[in-house]
């Protein structure tokens, strides 16, 4: 029964190449870091019941695996269409491995980036723990429990996500982040051991210190030498002076030491350069442990009048609040998603992410250093107080300390993190609870880290008799903010309430303003008329809110509905922009995510709230967004031009660099328009014609840029095209390739929904296929599915073989079409 798994031992083989006799005796940082996803046995059980020993039918996969994706949406699923109409269970995974004679003696343990959700594993039979919390990362010890040579061990994980509801959006099943081996000597940095300041930074010098904690598990006494160097794209630059200690049998020590950079070239949000700080221990000459810090300086401060400063010059922070979810791929984390989401919000202009609302993938953490997003990162989303009947306000009292450590401790060397989030809309806000809570969990942050502010969204932090305007809030809004008012935190995040934000320096002189959620404008990519399918409106109880017109809402062939507690995408933009002292904000959200379509009923199964949809596609806002902050020249007009003879229409135009933007329709001017004042866009009315819309930017009478919309004909063909063409064999790696349905003369056709059909041939597979549409109930896993208003995404995979891979696409009417990538 017992099978070797001659690929980890390959790994384990190479990782020690360096030391041939005793392997493991140095762990270098690279090596000491062994991922340990492949070839893992899967078993679920939806019901819910423990099975395990009944269990015959394993499926062999590798993680990180989210197994909910792969249920099909359920309207009477336990989740609740608020978690995604996709179901959870209970999960069983194990996998086989063996280790080799000459690993004995070290020190091994498994660290799982994030399991979803109330994970138990057991190694060779002996139990090591739980941990309730489905986003947080932890380790154990295998070391006194392995075997060595032939004899095979076995890890064992159950994954209770039977229990529903227990989330407010879609949470995903098992063990959807990557495990690890961590493999070192006995005497060793500790799990996330370092933690790197910079408490002085100029352009011309800058103070590195580390903190260290190192870890004797030997049954004597060491001496050791530590030292610690900084190194550029692997040249050093600078070291500290090397420190003998001794540290006795089974303790660690905690030792400080620091050293001064010369010309650091600091860590922005344009230019968000790494350095790589590398922590050595030695013993008798022999370096016995290697463990890398990536670190970034830079200095900041929110201060009272300015806003953010980002070394030394103010920073508008134009961020968007995450869910972890990666649309149709579900919660599996796979790195290139990550980085395609971060990189499209880039391209918008925009410089911060909050991990909405919880602690995210290490990977998401990591691309935020590398490409220069100003983090929030937040802890919870419940304190103890429940918002769903089996979330972790059950699980609160036992594990949010050790919870919330260990989220500072993994994450406090991240450059890109400026504030911590406590909380978001926890219940106890408004009571005197909220307060100790709050005061509780701060010290517990301050305690680990100083040198970032302590936030949380607060629905709204001021109290609405205060604020003199009003607003539509929950009832419990009309009472004070216990938490906002209870010093524990250093910076206020307001939810919402973008009517009280011109008063808060009057309303908490003393401390720094964040809003940490705003907006929730409700749209649907594509979508411009007041909608006949009864779906995709907003209920009855609000609908006054546009048909008879609002304040904000002055959109007519609207793109967004405006909810009653957030605003529209510019409403809430202006008055950021406008004053200093507002430090920026976080968009809810910058991606369509799964579950929560507030305020759809089924058949919805996701968001409405992105300014991206689920796919990946760009909704109308998001150029609004891109004029405003971006240096490259944006001339954006909607609505698409397929509409009835004489129907009238409002054509909108976002703009920059430019003093007016000119429309023409066959050729005829429709006339010129400036935006004024603080204007976003600009608008005109009139009757539709098919034919070519076309619209002209000009700067002192110069043209800037041209951009045209034409009436498309019959849908009649599949375009193709792939974010990126050369892929890496790895079998991780994706291409996302879009599937344009356009009529015989390349016109996207805005309403086609056809059901499309993939194949592939090659050395990739078809991993997720998605539209945008909140309401599809197709499978994401699926090797077809129905485009949304003319477009459709499908997501090819590599394998590790490299290959040419080949994707067919292939419609009812339309010409079938083709696309060839390279993975290599
Ligand atoms: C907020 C909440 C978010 C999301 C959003 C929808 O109140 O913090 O998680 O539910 O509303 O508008």
């Amino acid at each position: 029964m017992i099978k070797r798994n001659s690929l980890f031992i390959l790994i384990l083989l190479l990782s020690a190449k360096y030391i041939a006799a005793q392997s493991f005796i140095t762990s270098k940082s690279n090596d000491r870091k062994i991922p340990f996803n492949e070839n893992w046995k899967f078993h679920l059980n939806e019901e819910g019941t423990d099975t395990l020993s009944k269990a015959s039918d394993w499926q062999t996969l590798n993680l990180p695996h989210d197994w909910s994706i792969e249920r099909n949406f359920d309207e009477n699923s336990k989740a609740g269409i608020g978690g995604g109409a996709l179901s959870g269970g209970l999960g069983w995974y194990k996998k086989e491995f063996t280790l080799s004679k000459k690993d004995s003696g070290k020190k091994i343990s498994i660290l799982f980036d994030g399991v979803y959700m109330n994970s138990e594993v057991w190694i060779n039979g002996h139990y090591l723990g739980k941990r309730p919390n489905g986003y947080i990362g932890f380790s154990y010890d295998l070391t006194p429990h392995l075997n060595y040579g032939s004899k095979a061990n076995e890890i064992l994980v159950k994954v209770d996500n039977s229990q529903q509801p227990n989330s407010r959006w879609y949470s995903g099943s098992g063990i959807y982040r990557n495990v690890w081996l961590i493999a070192t000597n006995q005497l060793h940095v500790a799990q996330w051991g370092t933690f790197v300041t910079t408490p002085l930074v100029t352009e011309e010098s800058a103070t590195i210190t580390v903190q260290v904690d190192i870890v004797n598990e030997y049954k004597d006494n060491k001496d050791a030498s530590i030292t610690h160097y900084i190194t550029d794209n692997g040249k050093k630059l600078a070291s500290a002076q090397s420190q003998t200690i001794s540290i006795e049998a089974n303790k660690n020590k905690k030792i400080t030491q620091s050293f001064t950079l010369k010309n650091p070239t600091l860590w922005s949000v344009k230019q968000p350069h790494m350095y790589s700080l590398i922590t050595e221990i030695t013993v008798e000459g022999k370096v016995v442990d290697q463990y890398e810090t990536p670190v970034g300086i830079r200095s900041f401060k929110f201060d009272l009048d300015k806003g953010f400063i980002l070394n030394g010059k103010s920073v508008k922070i134009k961020g968007v609040c995450l869910h972890h979810d990666l649309g149709p791929l579900g919660a599996a984390v796979n790195t290139r998603a990550i980085e395609r989401q971060l990189e499209i919000m880039k391209e918008m202009g925009v410089n911060g992410i909050r991990t909405a609302h919880n602690p995210p993938a290490p990977e998401l953490l990591d691309l935020c250093d590398e490409m220069g997003f100003i983090v929030m990162d937040e802890s919870f989303d419940i304190w103890e107080s429940s918002k769903t009947t089996f979330d972790y306000g059950t699980e609160w009292d036992e594990w949010h300390k050790k919870d919330l450590e260990d989220q500072i401790l993994r994450d406090r060397n991240h450059p890109s993190i400026f504030m911590w989030s406590i909380g978001n809309e926890v219940h106890e806000q408004w009571s005197e609870r909220g307060a100790e809570i709050g005061r509780e969990l701060s010290a517990i942050v301050k305690n680990m880290d100083t040198t970032r502010l302590v936030t949380a969204g607060m629905n709204p932090p001021i109290h609405v008799k205060d604020a003199g305007v009003t607003i539509q809030f929950e009832e419990t809004a009309a009472e004070p903010n216990a938490l906002a008012g209870s010093g524990a935190l250093d910076i206020i995040g307001y939810n919402y309430a973008h009517q009280t934000y011109k008063d808060h320096q009057k309303n908490f002189p003393n401390t720094p303003f964040i809003a940490t959620e705003t907006s929730s404008a409700l749209a649907t990519r594509g979508y411009y008329e007041f909608p006949s399918d009864t779906t995709k409106i907003w209920p009855l109880r609000w609908d006054k809110l546009f048909t008879e017109g609002n304040a904000d809402n002055t959109v007519s062939a609207f793109d967004q509905v405006r909810t009653p507690w957030g605003s529209l995408h510019e409403t809430t933009w202006k008055i950021i922009k406008k004053y200093d002292f507002l430090s920026g904000f976080y968009i809810w959200t910058g991606f369509d995510y799964l579950g929560e379509p507030t305020p759809y009923t089924w058949p919805s199964r996701s968001s409405y709230f992105g300014i991206v949809d689920l796919a990946g596609f760009p909704k109308d806002s998001y150029y609004m967004y891109k004029s405003e902050w971006t240096q490259d020249t944006v001339l954006h007009i909607l609505p698409h031009w397929n509409w009835e003879k004489g129907q009238t229409v409002d054509v909108w135009a976002y703009y920059n660099h430019a003093d007016e933007v000119e429309l023409f329709l066959n050729g005829k001017a429709i006339g010129k328009k400036r935006k004024e004042g603080d204007d976003l866009h600009v608008m005109w009315r009139f009757p539709f014609e098919a034919g070519t819309l076309m619209a002209k930017s000009y700067k002192n009478g110069k043209l800037v840029k041209e951009t045209e919309v034409k009436t498309a004909g019959k849908p009649a063909k599949l375009q193709l095209q792939a974010d990126r063409k050369i892929i890496k064999a790895d079998g991780k790696d994706l291409s996302f390739i879009t599937v344009n349905i356009t009529d015989k003369d390349g016109v996207l056709a805005p309403r086609a929904d056809h059901n499309i059909q993939f194949s592939v041939e090659g050395n990739g597979k078809i991993v997720g296929v998605a539209s945008g549409d909140p309401t599809n109930h197709q499978s994401f896993k699926g090797k077809e599915h129905k485009a949304l208003n003319g477009k459709c995404l499908v997501i090819v995979q590599s394998e590790k073989e490299p290959g040419a891979i080949t994707l067919k696409a292939s419609a009812n009417g339309l010409e079938t079409s083709s696309i060839s990538i390279i993975s290599e």
